[in-house]
């Protein structure tokens, strides 16, 4: 069953098509990989996808209703949960106060948000910091807490943009389990990723975009080796040159 839907979607930004028609749909408890070249128009996918940002034309389609007109929060209480690429926790409060923002959407109380944070915090990895500043924290930890404040919103579908960027090779390792873990947690993820080895690691499909359109889609590693895939990350003429050497 499709949990989410994207049917066409076009965002334009002045006279830049940020999006243009895109389609792409997110099987319930799979995870899903988008893709693409800097600029392609993920992020902006995924504010529309969320709420933040309104198409120009298209419909996003969750659970077979249309929300394409629903403000944030609402999607949010609809269980529609994303990371954001530059990650900005609240300096002035602690790891798990910052976990327990995500908690307070459903949970107004607030010794129960701090335990639901607390929990969450257990979960990446985050116990040990738990009463730290959130600024104190290293950028794998920022990451973690990205994602315990997204996962603290009890989300159906976690849309995770880049949380690998910015970590090293060991980090990374460490990280790639706990997503596993979250989907098997019966979380489905869309997860926007630049380090091919998490995505084939990872994901179950994956889409690419380019220059705001598909350009493919289907298992990682067909992807990998898709013609358009590689001149869309290469250039006009890579994949005959890669042919031509191979
Ligand atoms: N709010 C905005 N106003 C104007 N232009 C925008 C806005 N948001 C995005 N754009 C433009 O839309 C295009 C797509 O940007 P987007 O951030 O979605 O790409 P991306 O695929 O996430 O790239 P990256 O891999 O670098 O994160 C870019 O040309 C960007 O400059
Ligand atoms: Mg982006």
């Amino acid at each position: 069953m499709s949990l989410l839907r994207v049917d066409a979607v076009t965002r334009r930004f002045g006279g830049v098509v940020a999006v243009d028609g895109a389609s792409l749909n997110v099987p319930k408890g799979t995870i899903t990989g988008l893709i693409g070249p800097n600029g392609a128009g993920k992020t902006t996918l995924f504010a529309i996808i969320s709420g933040f940002v309104t198409p120009s034309a298209g419909r996003v389609v969750w659970k077979d209703a249309d929300i394409t007109s629903m403000k944030p929060h609402q999607r949010a209480r609809q269980c529609i949960s994303r990371t954001f690429q530059i990650v900005q926790p609240f300096a002035g409060l602690t790891v798990l106060e910052n976990i327990a923002i995500g908690a307070y959407l459903r949970h107004a109380d607030r010794s129960e948000a701090m335990r639901l944070a607390a929990d969450v915090a257990k979960r990446v990895g985050l116990a040990a910091q738990g009463g730290q500043q959130a600024s104190a924290l290293t950028v794998a930890g920022r990451k973690r807490l990205e994602l315990a404040r997204a996962l603290a919103t009890e989300p159906e579908l976690l849309l995770l943009d880049e949380v690998l960027a910015g970590l090293n090779p060991s980090e990374i390792r460490d990280i790639i389990p706990l997503i596993r873990a979250i989907r098997d947690d019966g979380v489905t993820i869309l997860m926007i990723e630049h380090v091919m080895q998490a995505v084939t690691n990872l994901c179950e499909q994956v889409t690419v975009l380019a220059q705001g359109r598909v350009i493919a889609s289907g298992a990682p590693r067909q992807i990998c080796t898709d013609p358009a895939v590689v001149e869309a990350y290469l250039g006009r003429g890579a994949a005959a040159r890669m042919q031509a050497h191979a």
